[in-house]
């Protein structure tokens, strides 16, 4: 679940504004090895594949790919993709948080591929509105992970319809789906009154405008999928879900700090009903009493083959 923090508190606890799109280094890092394990490996072969079969005589595997990620934070899906990606990479990162660029170039410069090849990089300090518009020249294959539950359902036709001029697949990691389940011991779902409540609560909390909108929330990857198959996209699709026991306690009491400031924000009146069940869940995680499963879902999606461009 993306959660913004607030540039002012910015702090690991989720005492968060949720009123915009600006995240924590602290918030990424923490995230990055839950997102790093949930996230489907299999799609991630098939983009490599893809990314083979596009060589052509005149266009080689060794010339280098171009690989755009979206909203790349502190560079999160480039630090799991280059590695398992073969052949020479050129990355542009796209993201509007200029200090979060500079942490992805830092922390990515050393990286190689699978066959350890060079990693080249390029940032870019811009709007997602100005990428769909110049952003993805050349472009291969466009990623992003954990951001599409931030935009607006114009934002993915504008994507799409960019992609499918460049001719362009897609990877996009870890849109959250809105199935989030509190386990017991014996791994059976809780679904109390105030389970439903709650999250039915952070659902619409989700759909908050984010700047250009209301945003897509758990509705997104639904929205990917349909935008692109109109397209003529092959589409390919797999779960991806956080699951959240004793070894990632720190994230889990991140994420539900976060929860309750939102649903401060979403239920004024009801703060206390929030603070009680959110007590009861972190108390339940915390005695190992419970698990906590966030759900997500990836998707692969490639054009229809073209004279130019690689095979379907
Ligand atoms: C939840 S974070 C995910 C970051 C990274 N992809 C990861 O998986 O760790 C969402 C990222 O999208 C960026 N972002 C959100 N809305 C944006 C917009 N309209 N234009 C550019 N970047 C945006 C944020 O700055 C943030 O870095």
């Amino acid at each position: 679940m993306s959660m913004p923090s607030s540039p002012a508190t910015d702090t690991l606890s989720g005492d968060a504004l949720f009123s915009d799109a600006l995240f924590s280094d602290q918030w990424l890092t923490l995230r990055e090895p839950a997102d790093h394990l949930a996230r489907d490996a299999q799609l991630t072969h098939a983009a490599d594949r893809w990314l083979t079969r596009r060589a052509t005589p005149a266009r080689p595997l060794e010339t280098q790919r171009t690989l755009v990620d979206l909203g790349c934070g502190s560079g999160s899906n480039l630090r799991y993709l280059a590695p398992r990606l073969h052949g020479t990479q050129h990355w542009r990162l796209i993201d509007h948080d200029a200090e979060l660029l500079a942490h992805a170039r830092l922390r990515c410069e050393h990286l190689s591929s699978a066959d350890t090849q060079p990693i080249h990089l390029e940032s870019r300090h811009s709007s997602l509105t100005e990428a769909w518009e110049h952003g993805l020249q050349g472009a291969d294959l466009v990623t992003a992970s954990a951001l599409f539950d931030l935009l607006t359902p114009a934002d993915v036709e504008a994507l799409a319809d960019t992609c499918q001029n460049h001719g362009c697949a897609v990877l996009f990691a870890l849109s959250v789906d809105g199935h989030i389940r509190f386990h017991d011991a014996s791994g059976a779902p809780l679904f109390s009154d105030d389970d439903r409540f709650m999250l039915a609560a952070l659902e619409t909390h989700q759909h908050r405008d984010k700047g250009s909108g209301p945003a897509m929330g758990a509705q997104a990857s639904r929205h990917l999928r349909e935008a692109f198959h109109r397209r003529g996209y092959h589409i390919r699709e797999a779960t991806s879900p956080w699951r959240l026991g004793p070894e990632s306690l720190t994230l889990a009491e991140s994420l539900l700090a976060g929860w309750r400031s939102a649903l401060h924000e979403q239920l004024p009146q009801l703060s206390s009903r929030v603070d009680r069940w959110h007590g009861e869940r972190l108390e339940g995680l915390m005695r190992d009493k419970l698990t906590l499963t966030v759900g997500h879902k990836d998707l692969f999606a490639t054009p229809m083959a073209s004279a130019s461009g690689a095979p379907a």
